[in-house]
């Protein structure tokens, strides 16, 4: 499929959809014109307790401030949960819950979703949670994940979720950096038919977290678990008796909603801290605008409460819009290769949304498992995470929408708190493998690497021009890394770390990252976290970890490993250290390549050079670019030599 490829907005689509081509030209320009005015209509999509008179007050420069709706009171979980109840949806279905057993489902309303979150908040209440505080959440995907979120949210404590899959250490620096008080967890989780054994996690990861005094345990499995007297607590008999309601926290629109961690290119993974108003402004406005979504639709969203875009696009941005939104427990290959395909049957889901990873995976097992399936509740499909090649935006388009429904690309980040381009699906036409045009609201901008202002077609580093209000505000405890990463490469810009190309029409394909953050099956990490794990192996002097190319993951995670002197390279060795990257951050950071390395390629000044080893990983050893400055060029040609082919 060229590049230019076109699919139009169909005239039936276009008819029915919240937002045309016209409106979206409309509230751009209005967005343009008059943001103030524009971001005052917009949020009143949201429950205020008080309504801010002050709309915007941000700055790109100097300290950096962000500050949206500054004067608003609010509680999150209001706008999510009781002005649904009061306006008479009570009976609505908030979530779905579908369990890795496909036999296993449940259905929780609204107003069932308020008594339990009313609850667990009191028993939060009860152990001397209040405003301000923080609470780890580290649980699998079942319902009182988004339980959990809202009791913080009610009691104005900032919950920080971490991913189930992340091991015991990476629970606990998590854990440490934001000095949790309350950690909350299930006996294990359920995936694939396998269990994860998240309170043992837990348990070996509080040894090191002495901020941590209460731990409420969900039962989930059943499996057996230790519980420590004093410290932990079943669920039902810590939320059991309590009263029902609970008056909600009066919120600042600027106190901190969560804090969730990501990768960057550098050091430990950071706290990116996201406020109550301008985040919920902002999920809601971008889930309705993007999924078309409508008034008694079930959405599904597929990604895990542990990322960023389980808590926008699971829990805060259809809950705040009253939405049915569908929970999956399971992957997309239990216990058949169709089980994406038979849960949208099942619940009859409308608006599905998931990574090109997924995609891709599904799309090797070929049509048959998709076609045995009717699908045709569906209306859009999403994609997000990482760039979704043209063939598996086809496949997706062609077989899992038989060229009905339309595909969003979403692009955005944990940093920005919701999309921020993609097209709308009654609005844009959509070019398979761009993610299109800027929301409403949204300035983005391409800078070379001097960071001139690049202008029409182009390529180059990926920038946006002006604060929108779903922003992170800060990175937690450190706003000085906030600045530094974010706001000095190109001064007055927020640069994503992301590089893209625009087009003649002014649309953007992104190209992935520029910097040291690779994307592992949707999965971001940073390459110096790997480094940093296999460099704590007794045996290993020095480690360099690169991206690389891979079929079905998008990245692939490459190592080059050099060995203290004396020890010898072994497969046995190979694998212990595979396994040992696995322990230290979890199994989502398994190395895909392991290359013993006497060398690495370094600067005289002693400076990794790894332009060469992303090639060499990527089998571009033609095209290794000038070595001249190496301290010791020699050491490329045995890394070239002794490349490990996949
Ligand atoms: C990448 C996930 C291309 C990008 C929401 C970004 C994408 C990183 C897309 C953020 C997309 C996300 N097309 N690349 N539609 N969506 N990315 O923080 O490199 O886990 O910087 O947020 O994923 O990953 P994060």
């Amino acid at each position: 499929m060229p590049d230019d490829a076109v699919i139009a907005v169909k005239p039936e689509i276009a008819s029915k959809a919240g937002i045309n081509a016209e409106r979206h030209r409309a509230m751009t320009e209005a967005a343009e014109r008059d943001p103030e005015g524009f971001w005052r209509g917009e949020m009143r999509r949201i429950a205020w307790m008080k309504e801010p008179t002050r709309i915007k007050n941000t700055s790109f420069t100097g300290d950096v401030s962000i500050k949206w709706f500054e004067d608003g009171v609010l509680n999150a979980s209001v706008s999510c949960l009781d002005r649904h109840v009061e306006a008479g949806n009570g009976d609505r279905v908030a979530i779905i819950w579908e369990g890795d057993d496909p036999n296993s489902d449940a259905k929780v309303t609204y107003r069932e979703m308020h008594r339990r979150v009313c609850q667990l908040a009191n028993a939060m209440r009860g152990m001397g949670v209040k405003k301000g505080d923080r609470v780890c959440i580290y649980l699998p995907m079942i319902v009182e994940a988004a339980v959990a979120m809202l009791a913080c949210a009610r009691v104005g404590a900032v919950h920080s979720i971490v991913f189930g899959g992340f091991s015991p250490d990476s629970l606990a620096s998590r854990i440490q950096d934001s000095e949790c008080s309350l950690l909350l967890t299930a006996d294990e989780g359920r995936r694939g038919g396998r269990s994860v054994p998240l309170k043992k996690n837990a348990d070996e990861a509080l040894k090191t977290c002495p901020s941590v005094k209460h731990v409420i345990v969900a039962r989930n499995t059943g499996g057996q678990v230790a519980m420590q007297d004093g410290r932990d607590v079943w669920w039902e008999e810590a939320c059991g008796s309590q009263p029902e309601t609970c008056e909600p926290e009066r919120m600042n629109a600027e106190d901190p909603l969560f804090i969730l961690y990501t990768s960057g290119s550098t050091g430990k993974p950071k706290g990116v801290l996201h406020t109550t108003a301008g985040y919920l402004v902002w999920a809601s406005y971008t889930h309705e605008l993007v999924f078309d979504y409508r008034p008694g639709e079930v959405y599904w969203c597929t990604a895990d409460v542990g990322w960023v875009t389980g808590h926008t696009y699971i829990v805060y941005g259809p809950l705040a819009n009253g939405a049915t939104s569908l929970m999956f427990e399971g992957v997309p290959n239990y216990p058949g290769i169709d089980r994406f395909w038979q849960v949208v049957d099942k619940h009859k889901v409308n608006i599905f949304y998931t990574a090109p990873t997924a995609i891709r995976s599904l799309m090797r097992e070929g049509e048959a498992p998709v076609k045995k399936h009717s699908r045709k509740s569906l209306r859009v499909l999403g994609s997000v995470g990482e760039p979704i090649n043209p063939e598996a935006w086809m496949w997706y388009y062609r077989v899992v929408g038989d060229e009905r429904c339309p595909i969003v690309d979403t692009w955005w980040q944990t940093e920005t708190g919701g999309i921020l381009i993609s097209p709308l699906p009654g609005a844009v036409p959509q070019k398979p493998g761009s993610a299109t045009l800027p929301l409403p609201g949204v300035k983005p901008a391409l800078v070379d690497n001097d960071g001139k202002v690049l202008e029409g077609a182009a390529e180059g580093n990926l920038v946006i021009t002006d604060s929108w209000p779903g922003q992170m505000r800060t990175v937690y405890g450190d706003h000085e890394r906030f600045v530094q990463t974010y706001f000095s490469s190109f001064k007055g810009t927020y640069f994503t770390g992301d590089g893209a190309r625009r087009d003649a029409d002014g649309y953007y394909w992104i190209t992935g990252r520029v910097d040291d953050v690779i994307n592992v099956s949707g999965h971001r990490m940073g390459t110096a976290e790997v480094e940093s794990a296999l460099v704590a192996h007794p045996k290993v002097a020095e480690a360099a970890v690169v991206g690389m190319p891979h079929d079905l993951k998008g990245q692939g995670i490459y190592c080059y490993v050099t060995l203290v002197a004396g020890e010898e390279p072994s497969d046995a060795l190979r694998k212990e250290l595979v396994a040992w990257v696995r322990k230290e951050i979890g199994p989502i950071a398994s190395p895909d390549a392991i290359q013993w390395a006497p060398g690495l390629p370094k600067t005289r000044s002693g400076k990794i050079m790894r332009r060469i080893l992303r090639k060499i990983a990527a089998n571009e050893t033609d095209a290794l670019g000038d070595t001249s400055t190496l301290a010791d060029p020699a050491v490329v040609e045995d890394l070239v030599e002794n490349r490990v082919a996949r």
